[in-house]
């Protein structure tokens, strides 16, 4: 499968099927899907309808990966479950039921992640990595598209890579925001497994080079 995870945050909604149709071209498998309730972070994005719609485009092709930055996510999880969504990531800060909740996606088969902001430290997700399918680990403060990635996130990924192997779990790491070509090959070098990228990837109009590229430089660990 394609470790890039495609954000369509900043995609014009008119012109989403055309743009799943270029992802499919490309050879994307899943799609990052930005919930935003204005709360958690200023801005608003996304409800269950989209994983819907989604799957709706070519009898469900892609699997969706909603990253739920809202306040209360036992609340809303359920509903992204009901629409379908594959993979589903809620974030630590929101102190909302961390355990059950990842317990409750893996029960129903889902794909579950817990997610971590900049500034929150790295170890606190340490004691719920049996539990995460993923972490996602945020490279830029949550809320926006287009972002410049903050470089102490390496740091962050060494140290959650290392803690992986130590407790001998195969939990998967995920990085969001302002992932590009100059910095995928030292995010994945890093311990990075899948790469969310926004702006950099579908701002450009050589698509299938960066795929090929990222892919390439996945070598060896996918
Ligand atoms: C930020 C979102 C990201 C964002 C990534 O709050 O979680 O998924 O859309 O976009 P880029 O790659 O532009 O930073
Ligand atoms: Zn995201």
């Amino acid at each position: 499968m394609n470790p890039i995870f495609p954000s369509i945050l900043t995609t014009d909604y008119l012109g989403l099927k055309h743009k799943l149709l270029e992802f499919e071209e490309v050879g994307i498998d899943y799609i990052h899907l930005d919930v935003m309730d204005g709360h958690f972070v200023k801005n608003i994005a996304f409800g269950p309808m989209a994983v819907n719609n989604i799957h709706a485009y070519n009898n469900s092709f892609f699997q969706v990966d909603s990253h739920l930055m809202v306040d209360n996510p036992s609340r809303v999880i359920p509903w992204f479950v009901s629409a379908g969504s594959e993979w589903i990531s809620f974030h630590i800060e929101t102190g909302d039921n961390i355990k059950k909740n990842l317990i409750y996606l893996r029960d129903k088969g889902i794909k579950g992640g817990l997610a971590i902001n900049p500034d929150t430290d790295i170890k606190e997700v340490f004691k719920y990595i049996e539990y995460c399918h993923y972490i996602l680990i945020m490279s830029v403060f949550p809320g926006y598209g287009g972002q410049s990635f903050i470089e102490e996130t390496f740091n962050r990924i060494e140290s959650l890579k290392k803690e992986i192997i130590k407790q001998n779990k195969e939990t998967l790491i995920q990085v969001d925001g302002g992932i590009n070509l100059n910095n995928a090959k030292k995010v994945i070098e890093s311990g990075a497994d899948l790469l969310v990228m926004g702006t950099a990837f579908y701002g450009s109009n050589k698509k299938m080079d960066i795929t090929r590229e990222i892919a390439h430089l996945f070598k060896g660990r996918v």
